[in-house]
């Protein structure tokens, strides 16, 4: 459990932008030397200017995390860098959508690429270090709460964030059996204001995300949680060692009735109407 974090070292994915950027300012308060990494290097540097100029000791690292080779790097350049890493933050991702009969292979491979790949090579890179150097260390991976509901026209997000619950609460597992000093926590979030309609400008080949046109789910990311709460969030999480981190109680309850119904063998009542309904319900 990391208690302390000052002097200790973080490395955070999807650093540039929303919730990453937003986890990296707190966690810099905090006191932590920090490893950034995200595919735009432009917004990154910004980032980590931002946060030298605050005195915090940072390294970007531009990273595309759905290529194996380039988390590889990532945790050399972070070990160089400074050292033993203390705090781990998949948070990476991209948003999509359409109806999982019109989607292609490109779409499936490009979303679970970034959201769990990403996660997959995160823990590949940087776990066995983790636990190698025995000093109290945690991960943590953003998932969302569409890894625990399944809402319509979100196939491959939804496939990305379910699968990143199932390793973090297996991880976690395998942690205390293991009698290992690694904490773990999963990020599920409902909407937050940042930039993940606009995903696609991250797609390799610039095809299209699904949310183009998506007026909408703008206005309702704007009406979300700001990205600095969900970072609070995040660091009371580590610092207290729990694992979930639901960051919207307005969207329990529909998680709530998901699982009573999956018990009772009823046939799902919670859709993508709903999620939006509770949200302008605030
Ligand atoms: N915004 C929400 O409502 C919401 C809700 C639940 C979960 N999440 C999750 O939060 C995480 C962060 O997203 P956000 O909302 O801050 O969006 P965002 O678009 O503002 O930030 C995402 C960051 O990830 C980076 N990125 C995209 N592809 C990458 C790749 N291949 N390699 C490295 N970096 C890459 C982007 O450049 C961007 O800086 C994602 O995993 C997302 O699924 C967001």
């Amino acid at each position: 459990m990391v208690e302390q974090l000052e002097g200790r070292v973080g490395v955070i994915t999807g650093a540039a932008s929303g919730i990453g950027a937003a986890m990296a300012r707190r966690f810099s308060r905090a006191g932590m030397k920090l490893v950034l990494a995200d595919i735009e290097p432009e917004p990154l540097k910004k980032v980590a200017d931002e946060l030298r100029a605050s005195g915090t000791e940072v390294e970007a690292v531009p990273t595309d995390v759905s290529v194996g080779a380039q988390v590889d790097a990532l945790a050399e350049a972070a070990e160089a860098a400074f050292g033993k890493v203390h705090l781990l933050c998949n948070n990476a991702g991209v948003g999509s959508g359409g109806l999982i009969a019109q989607l292609g292979e490109d779409d499936w491979s490009w979303v679970l690429g970034v959201n769990l790949w990403g996660v997959i090579h995160g823990l590949r890179a940087f776990l066995p270090r983790m636990m190698a150097h025995g000093e109290p260390a945690h991960v943590v991976n953003t998932a969302s709460v569409a890894g625990l509901m399944a809402a319509p026209f979100m196939g491959p997000y939804n496939a990305s964030k379910f699968a990143v619950v199932a390793i973090s609460e297996t991880l976690y597992h395998e942690m205390g059996l293991t009698g290992s000093k690694v904490g773990v926590s999963v990020l599920c979030p409902g909407w937050v204001n940042t930039r993940i309609h606009e995903s696609s400008r991250n797609r390799p080949g610039g095809g299209p995300s699904g949310l183009e046109g998506g007026g909408m789910l703008a206005a309702v990311l704007a009406s979300g949680l700001p990205p600095e709460k969900v970072a609070e969030e995040v660091h009371s999480a580590v610092v207290e060692n729990r694992l979930y981190i639901l960051t919207h109680p307005e969207m329990t309850a529909g998680i709530e009735t998901r699982m009573k119904a999956i018990v009772a063998g009823q046939n799902p009542q919670v859709g993508l109407g709903e999620l939006l309904a509770n949200r302008q319900e605030q």
